[in-house]
Parts: C-alpha cells; sequence; structure tokens
C-alpha cells in the first residue's frame, strides 16, 4: 500500500463522480459501480478500485513467493474487476490407496519469486497431482455474497432424493474473517463464504502480502532458511490506512462487493427459444437462473434477484482436478455463474475449453443424462441455445 496524495485521490473521485453520474441511465457497462449504491458507497468502490489496480513491490511486502503484482493482473477481462485466461496452479499428492494428500503443506504452489529467484519454489517430486486453475470474474460478487445461506442450503440434494442423477451440495467452511460456519461461495471449490475472506487469503496467496486474516507468507516449495532470506518486510503487511482506518483488504472487499454484475446482451427471438431449451434439456437443474439476496443493510444488495445462472453448490460432472481444499473433494467443482459469459474467452476450471460446444461436451458425471438431451435436441434448438448462451 503506498500511500496517495489526497488531492489526487479527489480529483479521480469527482472524475468517476461524473461519469458514473452520466452512465447511470444505461446499463451497466463491466466495471461499472451497482446502481443505487449510495455516495458513500461508491467512494467505497473507487478507493478500493485505485488499491484493486496497484501494482505491488517487493518494498511494499510483494513476495517471496508470488502470482501476481496486482489483483488487477489476472481480472481484467474485459475491464478491471473481470476474469483472466491466466492460470494457476494447485499441487498434491496421493497416499498409497489413491486418496488426495497435501504436499508441504498447502496445494498452491506460486509462479514468481523475489528477488533473484533464490527463492524460487521447486515443486517436490512426490507432487503427482497437478491442476490449472483460471480466475474467475468478479462482477456481481457482492450480489453473490449476499444470497443467504439458507437459499443455498434449500437446493442442497446430496443424496439425489429426487433421483434425476444431479446431486448438489453446499460447501460448509469456517469463514476466516468472521469465524462463523457459512455456505462457501467463492472459488472454483466454494472454498470461502465471503469477499473479505477472498480478498485476504488473495492478498496473501497470490501476491505474498500478509494481513490480519492470512499473516502467513506462503511458503510451498521454499525452506525456512530461503525464507529469512527473501522476506524483508515484517508480517503482517497490509496496514490500516491512519486516513481512511482501513486496511487494502477492506478496500478490496468494498469495490467486489459493490461492482456491478454484467448487463444481458443482446436477446434476439432465437436467444428466447435457446432459453426455453437451456430449462429444457435441464441445464437449469444446475446453472440455477436466478436466486435472491437476503436482507442486506446496503439497499442496492437488499432482496434483489441474481441472475447468476448458478446453484453455487458442488457437483461432480466428471472433471474435478483432483485437489481436495475447503469442503470439496477431488472430483467436486463449483457450479460457475454464467452471466457475462460473452466475456469469457477461454472456460472451465482449467480455463481449458475454448469453445462452448466444447465445455458443454466436456460435461459428464451428475450432467450426463442432461448432455445426452443436449447432443440429440436437435441443430437448430441446438444452434438456438448457443444464442441464449451468446446473450449472457
Ligand atoms: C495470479 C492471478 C490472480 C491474482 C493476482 C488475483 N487473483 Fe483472484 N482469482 C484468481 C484465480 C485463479 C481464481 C480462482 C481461484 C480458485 O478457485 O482456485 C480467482 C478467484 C477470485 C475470487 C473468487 C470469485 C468467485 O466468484 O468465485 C475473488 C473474490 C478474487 N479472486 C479476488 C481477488 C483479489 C481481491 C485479488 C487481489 C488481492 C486477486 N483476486 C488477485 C487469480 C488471481
Ligand atoms: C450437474 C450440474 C450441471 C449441469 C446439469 C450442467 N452444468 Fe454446466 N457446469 C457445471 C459445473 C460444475 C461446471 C464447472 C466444470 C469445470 O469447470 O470443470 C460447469 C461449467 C459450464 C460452463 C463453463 C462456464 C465457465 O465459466 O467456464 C458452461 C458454458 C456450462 N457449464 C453450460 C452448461 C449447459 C449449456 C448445460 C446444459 C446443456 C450445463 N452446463 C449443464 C454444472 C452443470
Amino acid at each position: 500500500m503506498r500511500p496517495r496524495h489526497w488531492l489526487a485521490g479527489a480529483i479521480s473521485l469527482v472524475m468517476a463522480a461524473t461519469a458514473f453520474h452520466a452512465g447511470a441511465q444505461s446499463p451497466a457497462a463491466p466495471g461499472d459501480p451497482l446502481a443505487g449504491s449510495t455516495p458513500r458507497e461508491f467512494e467505497e468502490f473507487r478507493l478500493g478500485l485505485d488499491d484493486f489496480r496497484e501494482i505491488e513491490e517487493p518494498g511494499e511486502g510483494l513476495g517471496p513467493l508470488f502470482n501476481g503484482t496486482g489483483c488487477a493482473s489476472c481480472h481484467n477481462v474485459p475491464a478491471i474487476g473481470g476474469g483472466s485466461p491466466m492460470t494457476e496452479l494447485r499441487v498434491g499428492g496421493r497416499h498409497a490407496d489413491g486418496s488426495f494428500r497435501e504436499v508441504g503443506g498447502t496445494t498452491l504452489f506460486q509462479l514468481f519469486s523475489i528477488p533473484n529467484h533464490r527463492c524460487q519454489a521447486v515443486i517436490p517430486a512426490e507432487a503427482t497431482v497437478i491442476a490449472r486453475r483460471t480466475s474467475v470474474p468478479l462482477f456481481g460478487a457482492g450480489l453473490i455474497e449476499a444470497i443467504a445461506d439458507e437459499t443455498l442450503l434449500a437446493l442442497e440434494d446430496p443424496f439425489d432424493r429426487d433421483r434425476d442423477g444431479i446431486s448438489g451440495r453446499a460447501a460448509i467452511v469456517t469463514d476466516v474473517a468472521s469465524g462463523q460456519r457459512r455456505v462457501g461461495r467463492f472459488g472454483w471449490k466454494a472454498q470461502i463464504a465471503t469477499l473479505l475472506t477472498f480478498a485476504g487469503d488473495a492478498y496473501t496467496n497470490e501476491m505474498g502480502i500478509t494481513n490480519d486474516l492470512f499473516p502467513d507468507e506462503p511458503h510451498g516449495g521454499i525452506s525456512p532458511a530461503q525464507m529469512r532470506e527473501c522476506d524483508l518486510v515484517k508480517d503482517p503487511e497490509d496496514l490500516v490506512d491512519p486516513r481512511t482506518g482501513k486496511r487494502a483488504i477492506d478496500n478490496f472487499e468494498a469495490f467486489m462487493k459493490f461492482l456491478a454484475p454484467p448487463a444481458r446482451g443482446t436477446i434476439t427471438a432465437e436467444a428466447r427459444i435457446g432459453e426455453q431449451v437451456f430449462a429444457d434439456v435441464g441445464c437449469a437443474s444446475c446453472h440455477t437462473p436466478a436466486l435472491m439476496t437476503g436482507a442486506n443493510r446496503s439497499a442496492s444488495l437488499n432482496r434483489q434477484t441474481v441472475a447468476l445462472f448458478s446453484d453455487l453448490l458442488l457437483h461432480d460432472v466428471g472433471t474435478g482436478d483432483g485437489i481436495v481444499q475447503g469442503a470439496a473433494q477431488p472430483d467436486e467443482i463449483r457450479t460457475p455463474a454464467l452471466w457475462g459469459l460473452r466475456f469469457r474467452r477461454t472456460l472451465m476450471h482449467d480455463g481449458g475449453s475454448a469453445s462452448l460446444d466444447d465445455a458443454i461436451l466436456r460435461h459428464g458425471g451428475e450432467a450426463a443424462g442432461v448432455i445426452e438431451r443436449f447432443r440429440t435436441t436437435t441443430a437448430p434448438l441446438r444452434r438456438a441455445l448457443r444464442a441464449f448462451l451468446d446473450s449472457l
């Protein structure tokens, strides 16, 4: 965190406020704040955006191990706060019976290090499970956070009692920021429940900037001696800014909380037919078209419809990456939201699919019956389904 000159901050606030009001009538463009945010919330959003796009340096705590130098490095398509084709590495090993085990006390191995590569992480030979994860767009993240746990628990069907072959499970995790047992919803494994916790986790694990919530430097693949040599800034590195009373992680939280969801693209007649196909073949069994937020102190988050196209539950669709994380088993992945799909360049948790058809046909496991119906649907209806997905 570099202190900013107050005047520069004030000018950017005024400019942004003008831009915000000019665009207030039109639907949100990617990167805009949530419609209906109060001036105070808008100010918090702006401060958060400033920190979110800041490039960190070693003197400010970056590293020793890191994946990126700023949140925006991996959240920038098609605007700051979006996704990215960038992938990072999750690593593990196996016990003799084939079950998962952590290697070196972590599953995340950072790709880069400071200084001079003396602290480059080495991936040990016993790491036989190697998984890639692509970043997730943050548009509408505050609305996702505001969905009550009970709403997600009501969608669960872990034992497939309705015998449709689909058995979504809520990921119950301990939220580090609040200490409470909550339903995880963020990350490909639904491993985190709140934006503040994700901000703390990402600041430490993506950038090596330790904070109150995650005070220990990531250390996968380096020795304690290397850590002593390379970790030159006292932890925690993210301190309260005396002028604002906020830590950077509080600012990241505010930016994500008030980031508008992606507006729908053009809805053609074909896309409308495709929406019906999406429901008929059963995509909507997991990609739940809309959920409601609960009661919230912010009017812009209070009892809002969230058209995310996800149940935020864990499913086995045959694409699991072999990693145990939070409450998720090796074969489970959280249903991704499909809003803003037209902006995503690489699809699926590993970024391994370049086209919609490829992403759809990779679904198996619980989705096998649905995909079989998709395959046997007529070509014009499949085209309509694609037109619908392209309108999201
Ligand atoms: C090196 C790339 C990289 C950087 C830097 C990065 N992220 Fe991410 N982000 C990712 C990846 C990859 C995921 C998916 C993680 C997973 O589930 O394993 C992700 C997921 C997230 C999510 C979950 C969104 C959802 O709906 O599931 C949040 C929130 C988030 N990042 C916030 C941040 C913040 C805040 C920062 C800066 C402190 C940051 N990220 C920096 C790559 C990055
Ligand atoms: C059983 C639950 C389930 C059903 C049914 C299902 N999906 Fe999915 N979908 C998932 C999960 C889980 C993933 C993430 C898989 C991964 O990343 O490995 C996913 C990923 C996707 C993605 C990639 C999104 C992204 O951001 O990368 C698309 C597109 C998609 N599904 C569309 C569909 C369509 C269209 C149908 C119907 C033909 C469908 N899904 C049916 C659970 C489901």
